[in-house]
């Protein structure tokens, strides 16, 4: 079944690379990072795979075809083991679109753990809150996003790029890239564990640099409750390949429009160190609930 799932994923990259996700897969699976959940953790995050039992691990160095980070903060290591009970694969750090490689590199990593026999990708981010009721410390669940790197990040990537039939009579449904189930699952956690959650939507821009005053007032208007520099290419691959996703950011920050010191990313670093033990907390409480 793990391998018809996996199979059936990797039949639906182009050919510009699915010979290359499938060599690093293969290379992957032979060392036992294989099944359960993927985790993809964000900016100052990274601290969940203390959380791993059992844990092994090898740097994004080391893996065939697999590009590096060139982000400091972000540790560059794949982690196998058990948490909550459960098998997970964990990205111990991201490739960021603002690094300049084609997109085809950039998502490599994530289009190799949908080919891990994964049953769903949790995706974490650091995050500005846009939100005038969010605070640094808070976390978010991702219901949808806006892309606005206005590029299509799967263009020449998927073995099929048409659009989904209609429904006969009823035209195009819009596109759901976050699962609504996981997104439940997620909320009945926090309550569960007391860890208040904000669900809202996530704006992924390009950075690196943060967002002009102009930029925050348009994204607000726009609908937009956190923005950061990822997760959005992530989550449209994902679903794109019939991985089940749920989003979760941490707010690190409130982005304002007037009256804001100017953000480094040290900052973001050092607030995600404040809220990683709740968001660990959450996953652990989480993962179980996906059966
Ligand atoms: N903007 C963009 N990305 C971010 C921010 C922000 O304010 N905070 C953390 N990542």
């Amino acid at each position: 079944m793990t391998a018809d799932r996996t199979a059936g994923r990797a039949g639906r990259l182009s050919d510009l690379w699915r010979g290359r996700v499938q060599e690093a897969a293969d290379w992957l699976r032979e060392r036992g990072f294989t099944g359960g959940t993927g985790l993809i953790l964000g900016s100052g995050l990274g601290n969940f795979v203390d959380a791993v039992d059992g844990a092994h691990a090898i740097d994004y160095a080391g893996i065939p075809g697999w590009a590096t980070t060139t982000v400091a903060e972000h540790r560059g290591r794949l982690v196998a083991g058990e948490a909550g009970g459960r098998r997970v694969v964990v990205m111990q750090g991201r490739l960021h679109p603002y690094e300049g490689l084609p997109w085809d590199e950039l998502l490599l990593p994530t289009a190799v753990l949908a080919c891990l026999d994964v049953d769903a990708v949790v995706v974490t981010n650091a995050a500005g809150g846009l939100n005038r009721y969010y605070r640094p410390g808070d976390l978010m669940v991702i219901r949808d996003h806006l892309d606005l790197h206005l590029q299509d990040p799967l263009r020449g990537l998927l073995a099929d790029p048409a659009p989904p039939a209609a429904a006969p009579g009823r035209g195009a449904r819009p596109h759901a890239v976050y699962d609504e189930d996981l997104a439940r699952a997620l909320l009945a956690a926090g309550a569960a564990t007391g860890v208040p959650l904000h669900a809202g939507v996530y704006g992924s821009m390009w950075g690196p640099a943060y967002e002009t005053k102009a930029e925050i007032g348009m994204l607000r208007r726009a609908g937009c409750d956190a923005v950061g520099m990822s997760t959005a290419p992530e989550t449209s691959l994902l679903a794109a390949l019939g991985v089940r996703v749920v989003g979760l950011s941490c707010i690190t920050n409130p982005a304002r429009e007037v009256g804001q010191p100017e953000l480094s990313h040290q900052d973001v670093v050092e607030a995600g160190a404040m809220v990683r033990d709740r968001m660990a907390r959450l996953l652990l409480d989480f993962l179980p609930r996906l059966g």
